[in-house]
């Protein structure tokens, strides 16, 4: 995985920190991912403080690299699998069963079985069909229900693919008992990159309907997971993770009383800021004379690591070589022979207008979703490359 890397003397891009500077002078042969694990662990320690009494467990999708489940696994983190592979990585790392929860809530029971026997015992589920399979493959296992997030104020929200409403929690609290397994309380997610912590009040007020409905009805609730939503910075302003996080805790104690445990799963909020891609401009160019927008075509695109610009719904922040310089609109693309990979059009990115072929640029901030986004070798571009430092 690891290329030889040649530092080269100096670069003329504004870096702003280590990792910055690292991924500006480096030689890479093909789209990089640079990873920073110290700032990672900044941010762990950060969020927290912040987060108090809750447990951390990092959601592995966001980035399953391994040194920074190593460090994570170091610091005492707990972990948030949504896969046999993601779990098995985690234990193969050294991570403890009983701190890994296997929450995704669409799972192969044969997983599910296999996860059991690897010591995990705590899974998410929504429906009974789950709760069946959880009961037949994970007898006594203890589960918490996934509620569905009817408003979310995300960047990227996680639509109605996972949860069940308010009346279907509750059965499924008395149907995973009716199983034998343990009911421990609910799970949600906000949507990802909440930027403010008051947006998350909304999606909270539903929540602790559901919370108080369900003690009413004499559930004995243990656990609340408030799964990810945690924001990275990508040019508009953010709360600083503790304070975001703090904010966040204060009106999670009031909307869910009486939560003995806590769950948080942050994921872009952990890893995203710990990362930079290095990238080069493949192509500058217009469509006629008269265009009004050029062309930049980059060396990574929406198949080899920026899948979240889908809806261009995460606007990343680009440094480039000739910033500082004159600079217009432009559409910027990805490499491939595919029309659909395309980054921003709707609202195209403004960038000097000297870039040309071979520039190389920086793509901050992209320290989640983006090296498991990355196709095996679409078009026959290899995927993209991942390095600690
Ligand atoms: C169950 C679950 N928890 C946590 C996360 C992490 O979310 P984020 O990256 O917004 O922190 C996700 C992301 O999809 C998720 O599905």
């Amino acid at each position: 995985m690891t290329q030889q890397i040649q530092p080269t003397p100096e670069t003329r891009l504004p870096v702003q920190n280590r990792l910055e500077a690292y991924a500006a002078t480096a030689t890479f042969d093909r789209p990089t991912l640079v990873l920073d694990v110290d700032r990672m662990e900044e941010q762990y320690h950060a969020l927290k403080r912040g987060l108090g009494r809750a447990d951390i467990h990092y959601a592995v999708k966001a980035n399953p690299h391994r040194a920074i489940l190593e460090r994570l696994i170091a610091l005492g983190s707990h972990f948030d699998a949504a896969s046999r592979g993601e779990i098995e990585l985690c234990l193969s790392l050294g991570a403890r069963a009983e701190h890994v929860s296997f929450g995704n809530t669409i799972k192969r029971a044969a997983d599910i079985a296999w996860a059991h026997s690897a010591g995990i015992t705590v899974f998410a589920a929504d429906c009974t069909q789950e709760l069946d399979k959880i009961a037949a493959n994970a007898p006594g296992a203890q589960v918490y229900i996934r509620l569905i997030v009817e408003t979310s104020n995300a960047d990227w929200p996680l639509t109605r693919k996972f949860g069940c409403d308010r009346a279907m929690a509750l059965e499924l609290l008395d149907y995973a008992r009716e199983l034998g397994l343990t009911p421990l309380g609910f799970s949600f997610h906000v949507g990802s990159q909440t930027r403010r912590a008051e947006f998350w009040e909304p999606t909270l007020a539903e929540m602790a309907e559901v919370w108080a409905d369900a003690k009413a009805a004499g559930h004995a609730l243990r656990l609340i997971n408030i799964g990810g939503g945690f924001p990275a910075f990508y040019g508009e302003a953010i709360e600083a993770p503790t304070d975001y996080a703090a904010h966040v805790m204060r009106l999670v104690e009031e909307a869910f009383p009486g939560a003995e445990r806590i769950m948080a799963e942050p994921g872009r909020g952990l890893v995203a800021e710990a990362g930079v891609i290095a990238c080069e401009v493949m192509l500058a160019s217009r469509k006629s004379e008269r265009d009004m927008h050029r062309w930049v075509y980059l060396s990574i695109g929406r198949f080899s690591g920026l899948a979240e610009t889908e809806g261009e719904a995460i606007r990343y922040e680009f440094v480039t070589e000739k910033d500082g310089g004159p600079t217009g609109p432009c559409i910027l693309a990805g490499p491939s022979c595919d029309s659909a990979d395309v980054l921003y059009e709707k609202r195209p990115m403004h960038l000097p207008l000297a870039l040309e072929a071979g520039d190389r640029v920086l793509i901050r901030n992209t320290g989640a979703y983006t090296s498991t986004y990355s196709s095996v070798c679409f078009n026959g571009f290899p995927p993209l490359d991942v390095i600690a430092i």
